[in-house]
């Protein structure tokens, strides 16, 4: 009697999770009640930002119980290619794509088109030949960060001085649209050159040495200004103008791009001048999107700006620095 009970209870169990499967499931958190869920493709773990970005995304998920697929593409666009597919094959609710560079999509994102699973840009974003391709840029605007960048410079150093320039990954939306917006405002400008340009690929260790090569150019002397664009290949530099026997942030004025903790203490203690706030706390927005659009039925907008500063001696005390967090 007791075997037959037992066999009876599993009986109703499996037919219970068999009932489940054909309602779609049901769990907490999306319509119907099914979990969303969200592959996220992020380019890797390059500078402090890029950790910064991966935190918050990956936090903001745990926190609303959304089912998040991560993928770190090691800063290749052949990983996020592949990434996207398998999220596609898994048939998930949105895809998330921060793309290492702006080109060579199409194909991919025409795939997620026809299998009907939008795809949000977050940080950075595409070159492509039709609309239509991605449903969404969450991010900030990298031109106009090159902008400010270029007026904090007329505004604090004046109008001549030869501009040493850190440039980005090649080919990645913020090294173009940095140096876009930065160039836009100097060109009116013609006592304040770029003398020196190379890519240190976003990362620490390249800026030190391509600093360290910019400082046994024969130009060497006429940098006044280093703009880089972000604040981790400013940071090698740093280290390449000490090693030099120079003073950063005096014998060279240093503005570069992103806001992270360490470039704040940099410019308390006087070795660098200012960032221009890039900023990669985005989950919030990035999930506000998605749930509104598979709870409520919203539509997907086709931008979410972020808000975003720009900081230095002025305004950089110990109270800033203790309270930020990346
Ligand atoms: O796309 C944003 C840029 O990528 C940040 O400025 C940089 O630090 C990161 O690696």
């Amino acid at each position: 009697m007791k075997k037959l009970l037992t066999l009876f209870v599993v009986s109703m169990m499996v037919f219970a999770v068999s009932c489940k499967k054909q309602d779609g499931g049901v769990q907490e958190g999306g319509a119907q009640g099914a979990k969303i869920r969200v592959g996220f493709s992020q380019i890797g773990a390059e500078s402090d930002w890029r950790k910064a970005s991966t935190v918050s995304i990956q936090e903001e998920a745990a926190k609303r119980g959304i089912e998040l697929l991560f993928s770190d593409a090691q800063q290749k666009q052949e990983n996020q290619i592949k990434a996207v597919r398998s999220f596609i094959a898994q048939d998930v609710d949105v895809i998330c794509l921060a793309p290492v560079v702006a080109t060579g999509w199409e194909d991919v994102l025409k795939e997620a088109k026809a299998a009907k699973i939008p795809v949000i840009l977050i940080d950075r974003k595409v070159t492509v030949s039709e609309d239509g391709l991605y449903s969404c840029y969450i991010g900030s605007d990298c031109t106009e960060e090159g902008r400010k960048a270029a007026r904090w410079v007329i505004e604090n150093v004046g109008e001549n001085a030869g501009i040493a320039e850190l440039v980005g990954t090649v080919g990645s939306g913020p090294a173009i649209e940095r140096k876009k917006g930065f160039e836009e405002i100097i060109k009116d400008h013609p006592g304040l050159k770029i003398i020196k340009s190379q890519s240190g690929d976003f990362t620490r260790s390249q800026g030190k040495e391509v600093m360290e090569q910019f400082l046994k150019s024969p130009e060497k002397d006429q940098i006044k200004v280093l703009y880089a664009h972000n604040d981790d290949m400013a940071l090698g530099a740093i280290q390449a103008i000490e090693e030099a026997g120079k003073v950063p942030g005096k014998d060279i004025i240093i503005i570069s791009c992103d806001g992270v903790k360490e470039m704040f203490k940099m410019i308390l203690a006087g070795k660098a001048n200012c960032t221009v706030e890039c900023n990669p706390m985005i989950g919030p927005q990035l999930y506000d999107v998605i749930e509104s659009y598979k709870k409520e039925g919203q539509p997907i907008p086709p931008r979410v700006e972020s808000i975003e500063g720009v900081f230095d001696s002025k305004n950089i005390t110990q109270e800033v620095v203790d309270g930020r967090r990346y």
